[in-house]
């Protein structure tokens, strides 16, 4: 049975949101902790934290085949909500149907504007008076699924992108908890 209150985050560093998401949990459990990456800190923060974790090393395996073992020990976790925190690796379209709206991820612009990578740098480029950061679903397309929640950011005149990811991230560890909260009751 998959219950959407337990909840499997997926992480590839140094999992800030995924603190912020046990942290915060209300309505959800955090049950699990996966990584691609073995050394990954927050997989470290969270055994600490008496949380269960599954890591393994996906370089040079097919994206599918990791993702047939993700998938299954989230199974045998009973699993039913999983939160993408930084995790940098594309899942398979075999993945997305697989948890078909039970997937979702935050992003450090204001979808649908910068989907990808170097959102910050690419917002202060373009002149933007405001980035932040979005809170949606994971679907085939990247950053492309319905988007739950967003918070804004003001970008100032001297803003460096280190600087502007600095808060985009302060307003992502509060706004991930509370958009997660609600989407496992709805
Ligand atoms: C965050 O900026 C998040 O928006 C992006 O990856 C980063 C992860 O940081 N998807 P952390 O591992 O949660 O600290």
């Amino acid at each position: 049975m998959r219950d959407p209150k337990r909840v499997g985050i997926l992480i590839s560093g140094r999992g800030s949101n995924m603190r912020a998401l046990v942290e915060q949990a209300c309505h959800y459990e955090v049950v699990l902790v996966v990584s691609n990456k073995p050394a990954a800190p927050g997989l470290a923060w969270a055994r600490d934290h008496g949380i269960a974790t599954w890591a393994r090393d996906s370089k040079g395996m097919e994206r599918e085949e990791f993702d047939r073992m993700v998938s299954g020990i989230l199974e045998d976790h009973g699993i039913g909500t999983i939160a993408l925190a930084g995790f940098m690796r594309i899942l398979s379209p075999w993945f997305v149907r697989k948890w078909p709206g039970r997937i979702v991820n935050i992003h450090p612009s204001l979808l649908p504007r910068y989907r990808g990578l170097d959102t910050h740098a690419r917002a202060i480029a373009a002149g933007d008076e405001a980035s932040g950061c979005s809170v949606h679903i994971v679907t085939e397309e990247l950053d492309a699924g319905e988007v739950l929640g967003q918070s804004q950011v003001r970008i100032d005149k001297s803003d460096t992108p280190a600087a502007l990811e600095e808060r985009v991230l302060e307003a992502e560890h509060r706004l991930y908890p509370i958009v997660l909260n609600q989407f496992v009751t709805r």
